[in-house]
């Protein structure tokens, strides 16, 4: 799914089932940080001006996935936690050269946000056809949806700003680095967990 190479296994779903408040906790925060990264990348690139309309937008929709993972937190009794590392997001972290020029940085960037929209969207995917909690199977399907579109929005820019790389070969390397990293996930009841 979106060039990922490793499909996460199902049972991972079965995991997450065990624990539906640490999921949700854990899924909220992840939220809050798309919406932050996608600020991040607005504050280093505001002389594109596509790019700033198209990423305040993402941002937006980032937050409001966050408030309405929240209002399933609250209407199910449940807390929110405090936030959650992703060890999974920061192993891909590292990725990123950050010793480059601007623009690599910019492409280094939207790939890595790509990325992270691409395995959520699979994740999203599998728990909206496994999960056997019907309020959550049609959440996750709607989220899937938009987080497919933030993917391409990301991907987009690259290609549009990355005039002087080598984009396609540079997502190529981080499909093959994620393929990697993912290997040690899919055990645990978090998102990229
Ligand atoms: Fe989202
Ligand atoms: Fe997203």
């Amino acid at each position: 799914m979106l060039g990922l190479k490793l499909a996460t296994d199902p049972r991972w779903v079965n995991i997450v089932e065990t624990n539906i408040e640490e999921i949700l906790t854990d899924h909220a925060w992840c939220e809050q940080k798309a919406a932050t990264n996608a600020i991040t990348i607005i504050t280093l690139n505001s002389e594109h001006e596509d790019l700033v309309t198209d990423l305040l937008a993402l941002a937006k929709e980032e937050l409001e996935h966050f408030e309405m993972v929240h209002e399933i937190i609250k209407k199910r009794g449940y807390k929110l936690g405090r936030e959650r590392k992703d060890s999974y997001v920061n192993e891909l972290y590292k990725f990123m050269n950050k010793g480059g020029n601007r623009v690599q940085s910019m492409v280094d960037r939207l790939l890595f946000s790509a990325m992270i929209e691409a395995r959520s969207c699979e994740r999203f995917k599998l728990l909206s056809q496994k999960i056997k909690d019907p309020e959550l199977s049609k959440f996750y399907h709607e989220l899937m949806i938009s987080e497919a579109g933030h993917y391409t929005t990301f991907i987009g820019f690259a290609r549009k700003y990355g005039q002087d790389v080598d984009v396609d070969k540079r997502w190529k390397e981080l499909i093959d680095f994620e393929a990697e990293v993912i290997q040690s996930y899919g055990k645990s009841e978090t998102i990229h967990g």
